[in-house]
């Protein structure tokens, strides 16, 4: 073996280990700080979504009301948690019945405490919801997307916008990475790809946590491209099949 192959294959498989190694987002590796910044965002936006909801019932507004709930279930506190339970419980889509969820909402201000047991929405949420805060507000969405492109496109972004963006993405990226298509079911190597998608998505999410948190604007613009990189292969892939 000569020294430039030896070299090279030195390179590939530490890149390669490196990919093996990437952090996988979860609640845990949301920073305490950003997490608290997010909660707080979405406690807000979810009840500005509930009171929409209450004046136009339209599933748009009801998907982002349920998502937010789920994101505040990965990286809200205890009371919160709890409280962001019965919110999305009280959210039935089938039923297109959002009453309980609206009056939950109202609790969110000042939570009162209580438990939420993970295992309850298992199996409960649709990769439709998930996605849907990715859409423009007039969708029912919260403009995510557009706002991502939009700060690549000026090569900037407000450190604070950053910090709950990459933490909503972040924790979306763990329901998304349960959620396969079809598609992505018919055989192993399809699944390997969405769960790759999933999880540049969250370590992207993440990335944009911490490196918003220490003002490192080139770093931003970076997992913010990272970002909306992981959004386009997954499409590109599993959208619009
Ligand atoms: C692992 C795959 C995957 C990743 C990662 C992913 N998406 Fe999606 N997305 C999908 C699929 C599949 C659909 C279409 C099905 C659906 O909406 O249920 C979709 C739908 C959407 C929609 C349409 C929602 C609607 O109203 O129906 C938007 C907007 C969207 N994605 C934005 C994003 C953004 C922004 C990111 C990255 C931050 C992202 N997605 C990451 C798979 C993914």
């Amino acid at each position: 073996m000569t020294l430039r192959f030896r070299l090279f294959t030195c390179a590939t498989l530490v890149a390669a280990l490196g990919f093996l190694s990437a952090p996988v987002a979860t609640s845990a590796d949301v920073p305490p700080d950003a997490a608290k910044a997010a909660t707080a965002a979405d406690v807000a936006a979810l009840q500005k979504k509930l009171e929409e909801l209450g004046a136009t019932p339209k599933p748009g507004i009801a998907r982002t009301a349920r998502a937010l709930s789920l994101t505040l279930l990965v990286y809200g506190d205890d009371a919160t948690k709890a409280q962001a339970a019965k919110v999305y419980a009280g959210i039935k889509m089938k039923e297109k019945d959002f009453k309980a969820g609206i009056e939950a909402g109202k609790g969110l201000t000042s939570p009162k405490g209580g438990k939420f047991d993970p295992k309850a929405i298992e199996g409960t949420y649709e990769l439709h919801e998930i996605m849907q805060p990715f859409a423009l507000a007039r969708s029912g969405g919260l403009n995510i997307e557009k706002d991502l492109r939009d700060a690549i496109k000026a090569g900037k972004i407000d450190s604070k916008d950053a910090i709950v963006m990459g933490a909503r993405t972040a924790a979306l990226a763990d329901y998304t990475a349960k959620l396969p298509t079809d598609k992505a079911m018919t055989n192993a190597g399809m699944k390997t790809k969405w769960e790759r998608w999933a999880k540049d998505m969250g370590a992207a999410g993440k990335e944009l946590c911490d490196t918003a948190a220490k003002n490192d604007a080139k770093a931003v613009l970076a997992a913010m491209k990272k970002l909306d990189a992981s959004c386009s292969n997954c499409h590109n892939d599993f959208r619009n099949e």
